[in-house]
């Protein structure tokens, strides 16, 4: 597995200090943009905040109380939106896979840039959708956290240090890849490394 892969996680525990310069961000939101997208409809939006600015504040405004404690220590946050058409079912299905696919390509941009990428589902879309004056066709469906993982994790709080300690696993992959019939397992052995 490629080790941008095999290396991404899900950190909290970002240095508040360290930025991302305008070139990196654009590099990580044009990775979004270049995404698989259906039907070539292009559904996906970004709105970009770096931190100390204005949007970066608004962003921080509409986390949920339990990622207000970590990610306004990031770089930058990026709310990634989709567009809803409910007069085209497909459109309608593939554009939330859309966002997925340009989060994914995102976060792997990051982290080849040497940023950490978390995405977020806990923020207040009603408030985003508000704040950003954000179309009625347009859903704020995922928030990005980009930031630098601190260098000391002993210096930050006790919180958010617990959480990045947690192990981190997945169902085998023998329960999620299946061949000839839904159940059996598609592989004998876990992949090598
Ligand atoms: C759509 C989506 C929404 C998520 N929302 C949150 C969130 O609001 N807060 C959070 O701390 N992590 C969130 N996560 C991160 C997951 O908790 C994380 O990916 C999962 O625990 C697996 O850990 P890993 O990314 O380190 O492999 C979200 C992930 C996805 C894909």
């Amino acid at each position: 597995m490629h080790e941008l892969i095999s290396g991404r996680w899900s950190a909290r525990g970002y240095d508040p200090s360290a930025t991302v310069s305008v070139e990196d961000i654009t590099t990580i939101v044009d990775a979004g943009r270049w995404a698989p997208t259906w039907g070539r409809v292009q559904p996906v939006r970004f709105i970009v905040g770096l931190r100390d600015d204005p949007t970066f504040a608004a962003l921080c405004g509409v986390l949920t109380r339990g990622n207000s404690g970590w990610a306004p220590r990031s770089a930058a946050l990026v709310l990634v939106c989709t567009t809803d058409d409910p007069d085209d079912a497909k459109a309608d299905t593939y554009g939330a896979v859309d966002c997925g696919l340009a989060v994914a390509q995102m976060i792997l941009q990051a982290e080849a840039l040497g940023f950490n990428a978390h995405p977020m589902a806990g923020f207040d879309p009603v408030a985003a959708r508000d704040s950003f004056g954000i179309p009625a066709d347009k859903r704020p469906l995922v928030l990005l956290g980009i930031g630098v993982l601190a260098a000391d994790p002993t210096s930050l709080p006790e919180e958010i240090r617990a959480r990045d300690e947690k192990p981190r696993s997945r169902l085998p992959l023998g329960e999620v890849a299946f061949a000839g019939h839904w159940g059996r397992a598609a592989f004998s052995e876990p992949p090598k490394g």
